[in-house]
């Protein structure tokens, strides 16, 4: 069975992208995920004194790096700050980046966000669709979800046309596998 692994670009306990990128986990059929939070690998903010002082990367993101070359895929929602990436998800992009510039190893990805706006992160999206071929993804598919309050309740999407939209999405990334 394909092993990918799903997290969210937001370190907030209550994020919305965690939400979005667990019920898109859900909508896989015959693959394992393993769904990671970015609070349990805490960095210290990069720098390239630091990186100097304790000679190269901290171990979290040797750990972070390595869950991604050992998966076959990647199922990642990006929280949207000031139109950018979130300071958390940033920093261990840069760390990571640091010790493998392929830093997604080339897997397929399906690259998603959401925001309680109507523009539903797409800046941050269309940030990271244009970045990270340069870091070895494989982009499969790419998802916004406007207004997540109004289409997001009890845990999966409400509104049909989005909906199905995410559900044909993630078909043609598990298989791509
Ligand atoms: C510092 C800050 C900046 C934000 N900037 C944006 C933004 O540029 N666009 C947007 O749609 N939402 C913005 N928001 C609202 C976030 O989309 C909202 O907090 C969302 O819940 C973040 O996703 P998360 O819950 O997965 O962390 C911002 C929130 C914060 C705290």
């Amino acid at each position: 069975m394909k092993k990918v692994i799903a997290f969210a670009g937001s370190n907030s306990q209550n994020s919305i992208n965690k939400q979005l990128v667990t019920y898109a986990s859900s909508l896989l059929e015959n693959t394992e995920v393993n769904l990671l939070d970015l609070n349990n690998f805490e960095l210290p903010v990069f720098g390239v004194d630091l990186e100097a002082e304790i000679k190269g990367q901290p171990d979290n993101a040797h750990k972070f790096l390595n869950l991604i070359r050992e998966s076959d895929g990647i199922l990642l929602s990006l929280a949207e700050h000031n139109g950018a990436y979130t300071a958390v998800f940033k920093n261990l992009f840069d760390w990571m980046s640091r010790i493998e510039g392929k830093t997604f190893f080339g897997k397929s990805m399906l690259l998603m966000a959401t925001s309680p706006g109507g523009r539903g992160g797409q800046s941050v999206l269309e940030i990271a669709k244009n970045r990270f071929p340069y870091h070895d993804a494989n982009i499969i598919e790419t998802f916004s979800l406007p207004s997540f309050g109004d289409n997001f309740k009890d845990g999966k999407i409400v509104n049909s046309e989005l909906n199905e939209k995410l559900s044909k999405a993630v078909n043609q990334f598990e298989n791509q596998l």
